[in-house]
């Protein structure tokens, strides 16, 4: 989700000459979707909710490489900070302690793989294609990372 200063939605749909529109993708998903729970909330208020057994994925706003244009400000002026950085890894570390799996994908910024190996997260290195572009030409290979934390408990 991303709004504009105005409040507006504005996730770009990227610049294509013949957008694929998924619609049996989305009718699938709407099938599958009727015994899951949507919520909209800070991450705080759902990784709380969170115990034992249970998997967490996050995908929170990346944090920028140096010299580089970062996108972190998805909402009305609010920048996603390094303090909400570190304070995404306290309630994951949290979630952890009750016995959750923690898997949180980010750029791969130095300070973030320190945050994440600094916490005991296992760091791996992805590279990936960033598809959204809206850059003609050959899409970039940027380097992400994807931090796990596997649970304590063995089931
Ligand atoms: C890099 S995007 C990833 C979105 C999604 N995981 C994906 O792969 O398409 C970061 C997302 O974090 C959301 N976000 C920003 N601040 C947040 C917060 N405090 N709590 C929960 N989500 C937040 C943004 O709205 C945005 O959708």
């Amino acid at each position: 989700m991303r709004y504009n200063l105005k409040g507006e939605f504005n996730v770009g749909f990227g610049d294509y000459d013949n957008p694929y529109f998924p619609l049996e993708e989305m009718e699938n998903f709407i099938c599958c979707s009727e015994d899951l729970t949507f919520s909209c909330e800070d991450y705080s208020k759902i990784i709380e909710q969170v115990g034992a057994g249970d998997v967490v994925f996050c995908g929170p706003p990346y944090e920028p490489l140096p010299d580089k244009e970062g996108f972190t400000q998805y909402s009305n002026g609010t920048t996603f900070k390094m303090a909400d950085q570190a304070r995404l890894v306290k309630y994951a570390l949290e979630a952890h302690q009750r016995g959750a799996t923690i898997i949180i994908t980010n750029s791969g910024a130095e300070s973030i793989k320190e945050l994440y190996r600094a916490n005991g997260f296992d760091v791996r290195d992805v590279s990936v294609k960033r598809s959204m572009s809206s850059k003609t030409g050959k899409i970039p290979k940027a380097r992400d990372i994807i931090a796990v934390k596997k649970s304590l408990i063995l089931f």
